[in-house]
């Protein structure tokens, strides 16, 4: 199976509160290693120079020596001082409060994708998460089941997606592009494959992005889209899944009125083309077992057209 996925680091941040993660904890391992080097010299240097010689008594004794301890005990206890108020200063940089804001993005967790509305407008999507760049983005984190945790780490801390409360994160992303993530808490079966992409855009790209993504549903004018249109509403499908702008108004699974702009599917486990979706709709289970989306036992044709109206789905 293709992974669409560069391994993503956050020793390569790409916000504002990635960055001051990063520098922290440089300043952690460069004070910890600093420790180590001269606990590990001073080790190697009393080992060496005090060894044993034949023929030595009892060595001689060394307690209470009040220099020695006051180093002992108070260089951790500066160390740690020292970093409790820099990591407190991280995290007030980091996660202010939320100050009542409207959020610009609701991200909900759901077993196993994650869905963005993006409030005061009608677009919601699964997985792939847009953003605009340059500018304080706060993110509401939620969950609809069990907990999930939001990370993408070049774009800063974890958030635990809680069912029945709303975290909140923010976040300030330097420069356009494609930032992969993972849901971080074991949440069921497909845990690991609960992928996020955020993809950055400039101001200009995500205001045309978004606007795109409040239009209803289109309607093609292909035959077999339009054979596939009327089989999806004869179905249950509409149950679970919106299309917006017909009869589908589910919304227990991923809203699908823009599905075929999405470039992965299965919260990122694969390409999205008809090849794979033809796959997933003979039999999500063997794809993806333990997904919410039960079998349906379609005829060949049926699933055809299915393929060829979502792939319309733009
Ligand atoms: Cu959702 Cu792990």
């Amino acid at each position: 199976m293709t992974n669409l996925l560069r391994i993503p680091s956050m020793f390569s941040p790409a916000s504002y509160e990635a960055d001051e993660i990063y520098t922290l904890t440089i300043y952690f391992i460069v004070a910890a290693s600093v420790v180590m080097l001269v606990v590990i010299g001073l080790l190697i240097y009393v080992v060496v120079k005090f060894r044993a010689k034949p023929g030595d008594g009892e060595p001689q004794q060394f307690t209470g020596n009040k220099v020695v301890e006051s180093f002992m005990i108070g260089i951790p206890t500066l160390l740690v001082i020292g970093f409790f108020f820099l990591t407190a200063r991280t995290m007030t940089h980091v996660l202010p409060p939320d100050a009542d804001r409207q959020p610009d993005v609701v991200i909900t967790g759901h077993q196993f994708w994650w869905e963005a509305r993006y409030p005061g407008t009608k677009a919601i999507v699964a997985n792939e998460i847009h953003l605009p760049v340059g500018r304080r983005i706060l993110m509401h984190i939620a969950a609809s089941d069990v907990i999930h945790n939001w990370w993408v780490p070049e774009l800063g801390p974890k958030m635990d997606a809680i069912p029945g409360r709303t975290n909140h994160l923010w976040v300030t992303i330097r420069k356009p592009g494609v930032y992969e993530g993972a849901c971080s808490e074991f949440c069921g079966a497909q845990h690991a494959w609960m992928r996020i992409r955020v993809v950055a855009q400039s101001e200009d790209d995500y205001r045309q992005w978004l606007n795109g993504r409040g239009q209803n549903a289109v309607q093609s004018t292909d035959v077999a889209a339009k054979t596939g249109a009327a089989f999806f509403n004869r179905q249950t499908c509409g149950s679970c899944h919106r299309i917006r702008g017909t009869s589908a108004q589910g919304n227990v699974g991923p809203d699908l009125t823009h599905f075929a702009s999405r470039k992965t599917m299965l919260a990122g486990m694969m390409p999205n083309n008809r090849e794979n979706l033809h796959r997933w709709l003979h039999d999500p289970q063997a794809v993806k077992p333990g997904s919410l989306m039960p079998r349906f036992i379609y005829p060949k044709d049926s699933i055809n057209v299915l393929v060829a109206y979502l792939s319309t789905l733009k």
